[in-house]
């Protein structure tokens, strides 16, 4: 949306019962107004204090949250995973070479079709409160359908990342040659589009020498660096972050003492997506233990049709509290304000004067209801820049 068309009109939110604001000053404010105008937050405070607005909803005693930041999302796609999901739901293990199966669907498609599905999920996100969307490439993995995945992407969402080193495209003469393709060509047609560059950096998809050399070369083409890291198993993931400078290292699954203080001491969000390890039946992160070690959090979907084929915030919190050793606080936080922080966004992912006016209103009294009462439909309505959209 452009400043034109950002609407002029004020709307004042009234008698919120609870409001969550993200804002660590007065992160929860009980029977609270708000008032969005010319799509920003120009006054939080009490119920019954509130100035005049062009619009009044009255929120009825119930709770009001920022829009869910959504940080992590591969939507680009073609395809069907599902006997994968049965198979391992049987028994077998989850493992990256599933990729490949959605990169030959993908490359199949018409740019028509992948628009559609991408905005099937982003509608799907929005119904469940996200408001906010990253979108990385991946499943295209030649320089056209990178650069095609991202210019996809663009239309739904300014969070774009270059993800050209998913995996070693089957049809790369060698990884070496992809690498020097990823880093050259395919970068500089993906870079126009993008906002940042990521590495799966595991075993069977990118080693730590490549994943440096990857983030390195993005940084050097304006990107901003983020990773896959340390989801399968132990690995330099999580350190590289810390050494590149990244906005946020993400699953973290399985870290060493050593990682969790390099996310500490450098100030790397660690981004949890529990949408994979419920996909891939693998153990939770411990998200507990970096919360102690003074890390920021955030949680994420990880929407994608291998590993998480979920679009919804809310289940993500719900898993975070019961299998993450997260509070409702702590959940709540990370997929509001820790989003915003994994993606360096100010304006986002909280409700104070100035930030975005995108706000939820849950059907509860409090956000706790979102782990309290899993899988039940709690968002009523989704605002977005001060329009209403759900
Ligand atoms: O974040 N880990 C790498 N990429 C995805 C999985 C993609 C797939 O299996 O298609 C993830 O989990
Ligand atoms: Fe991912």
């Amino acid at each position: 949306m452009t400043s034109e068309d950002r609407p002029v009109t004020s709307t004042l939110f009234d008698r919120i019962g609870l409001l969550y604001t993200g804002d660590r000053a007065r992160e929860e404010i009980e029977n609270a107004a708000l008032v969005v105008e010319g799509g920003e937050v120009v006054w939080v405070g009490p119920a019954g204090a509130a100035p005049c607005a062009d619009e009044r909803v009255d929120v009825a005693g119930r709770c009001v949250i920022p829009g869910f930041v959504d940080s992590h999302a591969h939507l680009v796609f073609a395809g069907d995973r599902t006997a994968e999901f049965a198979a391992r739901m049987a028994g077998r293990p989850y493992t990256a070479g599933g990729i490949r199966t959605t990169v030959s669907a993908t490359r199949a498609a018409s740019d028509a079709e992948l628009v559609t599905r991408t905005a099937t999920l982003v509608a799907e996100m929005l119904a469940q409160g996200t408001t906010t969307v990253e979108i990385k490439s991946g499943y295209g993995l030649t320089v056209e359908d990178e650069r095609r995945s991202l210019e996809i992407a663009r239309g739904f969402t300014e969070e774009t990342t270059y993800l050209g080193a998913h995996v070693v495209p089957p049809d790369a003469s060698s990884a070496d040659e992809y690498v020097r393709t990823v880093t050259g060509e395919m970068l500089e047609a993906c870079a126009p589009h993008a906002r940042w560059v990521d590495v799966f950096c595991e075993r069977g998809a990118f080693d730590a020498d490549q994943s440096r050399e990857i983030l390195l070369a993005g940084v050097k083409a304006g990107l901003l660096p983020r990773i896959h890291a340390n989801q399968l198993g132990e690995g330099p993931g999580a350190r590289i972050a810390a050494e590149v400078g990244a906005a946020s290292a993400d699953h973290c699954t399985h870290l060493t003492d050593d990682d969790v203080s390099a996310l500490s001491s450098s100030g790397v969000v660690a981004t949890l997506l529990p949408g994979a390890e419920f996909s891939t039946r693998s153990p939770y992160p411990d998200a507990r233990r970096l919360l102690d070690a003074g890390v920021t959090v955030a949680l994420a979907t990880d929407c994608n049709p291998g590993s998480s084929f979920t679009s919804s915030m809310p289940f993500c919190v719900a898993l975070a509290v019961r299998e993450m050793r997260m509070t409702p606080l702590e959940a709540i936080r990370a997929a509001t304000y820790g989003g915003a922080r994994a993606l360096r966004r100010g304006d986002v992912g909280t409700l104070r004067v100035g930030s975005r006016g995108d706000l939820v209103i849950l059907d509860t009294p409090t956000y706790v209801h979102l782990a309290y009462r899993p899988g039940v439909p709690l968002v009523t309505q989704v605002w977005k820049e001060g329009r209403r959209l759900v």
